[in-house]
């Protein structure tokens, strides 16, 4: 899959843009400050349905601007292709339309083009809290599967009204029973989806990490379930007396994590700062590979800045292991391979929001 057309409007420092992509490699050139990164978030919007950066799509539209607008052509390895329009109002609302039919949620969207993001916090994974840890399965799981997204969706819908009910009572009430169930039913689904996802990628990474490091380190993905899926609903119950006590629930897939072994050993506490860093790059690249397996196409991927953060051997496999991919990369021009990888496709120079 890859992008033919991304036309911007608004966005950001972005006012009028339109950028076409080389099918393989495209290096987006520009000091600090000057639109490079919202380029690639607006892309990476249109696989998500929102932005990686914030929550909030006000944010989104250029100061004093009424509204932001990206439009993004695709084509597929069949030649199919697809065009993906989204509108950001000031106010936050937001309408979208594929190939020129609004639909009217973002589930429906979802799946029709698929992007993976690497940027220098991806390689902070490991240190990273576990809600970083968490945003990584779901970012991953949303586009490849639909029926997680939804549930992911219904699971946080539940879970705010369960909170916002623990704030207003002081004993159990019988609407606790009721999202109890809800919670359960939904999480455990949850739980199956991430337990299934990170037992591949585990495996996939570990197949990667092994060719970076010339078989030296082996790696392992371990994932830490906040409650199994049997016990959720009695723990649910159980704990109602102390989540009324501090207004918030304490069991559930909102506090789930994942260990990540080198050589047998937490990473996290072990693990040096460089095998940290390898450990986080195979599991980007393997997310590729997942992609690839599941949707049976190869996602776009957007390098943010990535390249500048790796040593020369670490970015030469990166850079072999992507060449049927096509990728759009950041710069501000330090970075040694850069001019290679410039030679082999487009460039374009990014200056105040305008493509040069
Ligand atoms: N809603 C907005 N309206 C107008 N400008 C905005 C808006 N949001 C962000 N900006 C501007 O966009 C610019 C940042 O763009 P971006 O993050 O893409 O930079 P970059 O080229 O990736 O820089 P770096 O190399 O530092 O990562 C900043 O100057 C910021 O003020
Ligand atoms: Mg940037």
């Amino acid at each position: 899959m890859y992008i033919e057309k991304i036309i911007l409007k608004n966005y950001r420092n972005i006012k009028d843009a339109v950028l076409c992509p080389h099918k393989k490699t495209s290096v987006l050139f520009g000091d600090n400050a000057q639109g490079k990164t919202n380029i690639l978030e607006s892309v990476y919007y249109c696989a998500m349905g929102r932005s990686h950066r914030t929550n909030n799509d006000r944010e989104l539209v250029a100061f004093g601007e009424e509204y932001a607008h990206i439009k993004l052509f695709i084509k597929d390895d069949y030649g199919r292709t697809d065009r993906i329009d989204i509108n950001i109002r000031s106010n936050g609302k937001k309408g979208i339309a594929l190939n020129g039919i609004a639909i009217k949620r973002i589930g429906e969207m979802i799946g029709t083009f698929n992007a993976i993001i690497f940027s220098p916090e991806n390689l902070q994974l490991i240190k990273a809290g576990p809600s970083e840890r968490r945003k990584f399965i779901d970012m991953e799981l949303c586009q490849t599967d639909k029926i997680y997204y939804y549930n992911l969706k219904q699971y946080y819908k539940v879970l705010k009204q369960r909170n916002n009910l623990l704030k207003k009572i002081n004993k159990t009430d019988d609407m606790l029973d009721i999202f109890d169930i809800q919670l359960s039913e939904y999480g455990s689904r949850l739980i199956a989806d991430r337990a299934s996802f990170i037992s591949k990628i585990s495996d996939t990474a570990a197949e990667i990490h092994a060719g970076i490091t010339e078989n030296k380190e082996t790696l392992r993905l371990e994932y830490k379930p906040n409650t199994e899926q049997e016990n959720f609903y009695k723990k649910l119950v159980g704990s109602r007396e102390k989540d009324i006590y501090y207004g918030s629930t304490s069991v559930g897939v909102q506090k789930d994590d994942i260990t990540f072994f080198v050589n047998n050993v937490n990473a996290r506490d072990y693990g040096s700062q460089g095998q940290q860093r390898t450990a986080c790059l195979s599991v980007k690249m393997a997310e590729i590979d997942i992609i690839r397996q599941e949707k049976n196409r190869v996602p776009v991927l957007l390098l943010d800045d990535v390249l500048s953060e790796l040593d020369k051997k670490r970015q030469a496999y990166l850079i072999n292991n992507i060449s049927d991919v096509q990728t759009i990369i950041t710069s501000t021009g330090t970075d040694e391979n850069i001019k290679n990888i410039c030679n082999k496709g487009k460039v374009f120079f990014i200056k105040n929001g305008e493509i040069l």
